[in-house]
């Protein structure tokens, strides 16, 4: 690439669980109840694959049979920042294997005609420039408003973050791989198009209505 400047990764963490889930909540006969568990359950799983390469160090400890040396992890700060309001619905994944995160919130919608995100809530933790953040939205369509997310937080002075989501559609790929090339990016899939109107598909139709019961 030109400047030797290099794009965030892309991947799609299509484990057999994650597929098998993620059709579950694709099927427009699915009601809210469901959906809400089985996006925290994508979620969950998902979080356990990104975290792999989280450090560990060596603790001394005993057990009923002697002293040995095993690992812990380092302790490394992270946070869960969803973008409200359907970034809510993977939180409780995240927090299933990570409990002692933080939880920052940072609000946002979309315009139905223009598409254009507005933000209109943030609350961070305060050493948000010292944490890992993992941003949740089940939805990356046009990229707007993850780019404005992202946008916010750098503001605050986070530097390392990556962004989860469900499903993604190329076009959001692209803008935020464009805008923000530090942020790797998770998918449970990689989908075909944005339909004309900017919807996702096949998609799950709106994550935040089918999460809520809303419309
Ligand atoms: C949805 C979704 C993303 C955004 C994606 O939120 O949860 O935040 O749209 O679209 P984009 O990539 O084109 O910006 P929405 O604005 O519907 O708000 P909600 O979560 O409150 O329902
Ligand atoms: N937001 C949603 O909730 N669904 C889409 O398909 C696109 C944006």
């Amino acid at each position: 690439m030109k400047g030797g400047k290099s794009m965030g990764k892309f991947t799609v963490l299509n484990h057999p669980l994650i597929q098998h889930k993620l059709t579950i909540i694709r099927d427009k006969a699915t009601g809210t109840k469901v959906f809400r568990e089985v996006a925290n359950e994508i979620a969950e799983l998902m979080v356990y694959e990104i975290t792999r390469d989280l450090p560990l160090v060596d603790v001394e400890i005993e057990t009923p049979m002697g002293k040995t040396v095993q690992k812990q992890l380092s302790g490394k700060k992270l946070a869960v920042v969803p973008i409200l309001r359907a970034g809510l619905g993977m939180v409780d994944g995240v927090l299933q294997l990570i409990p002692a995160a933080k939880v920052g919130h940072i609000g946002m919608y979309r315009d139905e005609q223009t598409l254009e995100p507005h933000e209109y809530f943030v609350k961070m933790p305060p050493d948000i420039d010292q944490r890992d953040l993992f941003i949740v939205d089940p939805m990356l369509a046009t990229g707007g408003s993850a780019n404005m997310a992202i946008d916010a937080l750098k503001k605050r002075g986070a530097k390392n973050m990556r962004l989860v989501v469900l499903v993604a559609a190329p076009e959001g790929v692209k803008a935020v791989q464009e805008a923000h090339p530090d942020v790797d990016i998770y998918a449970a899939s990689l989908d075909e198009k944005l339909t004309d109107n900017g919807y996702i598909f096949p998609g799950l139709g709106d994550a935040g209505d089918r999460l809520f019961g809303t419309k």
